[in-house]
């Protein structure tokens, strides 16, 4: 069978997310460190006259296949700033779920802007997606960017973060679906104040001991619009060998950091077997760009 190009759609992670305050449009400014772990969606584009996109995958039922799709968006977004007609088969494996804090359908749009921007020769360069990007969705800019960044704005002013020590995630999400939009009007009190993340973060202590220092500020309004984040928290802290729980993007997918591959993968196989229903996912925190090297946790293969 005929393959044709693919594009990995990693899973965003946001390691600390702090809401420093709020624009006239409604949305937030952020200040987070952003990374991606090796698990995550793919997607395989081919040439052909008209734009479809088929989903499998076992998330893909949660989604649609129309024009309020984010690859669907993206693809139409970029042929229509090239200028031209062109079409393309996109076949979107969706791994990771929707709805859920791990920027999935971010990921998906920044795969579809990359891929597309290749199989119908734009030439577009990184700067021109992320301004694409930045229109379907907050997170899409940094999924272009694809390594360990340090977010401000709405998601527009992107820094490449110092070098962070390697480590692995484990995921886990309860099935419950969270609606980004909600998580923010939910939430009270006072904005945090931007901080300095320092540029010395060399062992996975000095990385825990600084990522103690920051929060979520979006788990507070999403607990309370969805309780079972407690126990997710809850489970993942007592895993053994986790080093510190804590919610990602707007929920509801939390993480727990370990220092090995072995560690967290017996903690994942210990998690699936006490909460079968959840989703639960072990994967390298990427240090690099990732379109390259890593063949995804998944067992994936690259195309
Ligand atoms: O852009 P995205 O689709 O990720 O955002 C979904 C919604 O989340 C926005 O419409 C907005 O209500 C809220 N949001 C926000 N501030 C951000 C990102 C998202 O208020 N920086």
């Amino acid at each position: 069978m005929a393959t044709g190009l693919v594009r990995r759609a990693w899973a965003k992670l946001n390691l600390f997310l702090e809401v420093t305050g709020r624009r006239g449009d409604g949305y937030h400014e952020l200040d987070s460190l952003i990374v991606f772990a090796g698990t995550g969606d793919r997607l395989e584009m081919f040439p052909a006259n008209d734009l479809t996109l088929e989903i499998g995958g076992p998330h893909g039922a949660a989604l649609s296949a129309g024009a309020d799709n984010l690859v669907v968006a993206a693809a139409r977004a970029l042929r229509q700033s090239a200028g031209k007609t062109v079409g393309a088969r996109i076949v979107l494996d969706k791994r990771i779920p929707v709805a859920a804090g791990v920027g999935g359908g971010s990921a998906d749009a920044a795969a579809a802007l990359d891929g597309l921007n290749e199989l119908w020769r734009l030439g577009l360069g990184e700067a021109r997606l992320r301004e694409l990007g930045i229109t379907l969705g907050a997170d899409v800019p940094v999924c272009l960017f694809g390594r360990p960044a340090l977010v401000r704005g709405s998601g527009e002013i992107i820094q490449r973060a110092p070098p962070l020590p390697p480590a692995w995630l484990v995921m886990a999400n309860p099935g419950i679906a969270l609606a980004t939009p909600a998580v923010f009007e939910a939430r009270r009190g006072a904005f945090s104040e931007p901080h300095d993340w320092p540029p010395d973060v060399k062992t996975l202590g000095d990385l825990i001991a600084a990522l103690e220092e920051r929060r979520n500020d979006l788990e507070p309004p999403a607990r309370s619009l969805v309780p079972e984040i407690d126990r997710v928290l809850a489970a993942l802290a007592d895993l053994p060998g986790a080093r510190l729980a804590r919610m990602s993007g707007s929920g509801a997918t939390c993480f727990a950091i370990f220092a090995t591959a072995e560690e967290a993968r017996r903690a994942a196989a210990l998690l699936t077997g006490r909460e079968p229903g959840w989703w639960v996912a072990a994967a390298p925190l990427l240090h690099g760009k990732l379109a390259a090297g890593w063949r995804g946790a998944d067992g994936a293969e690259e195309g």
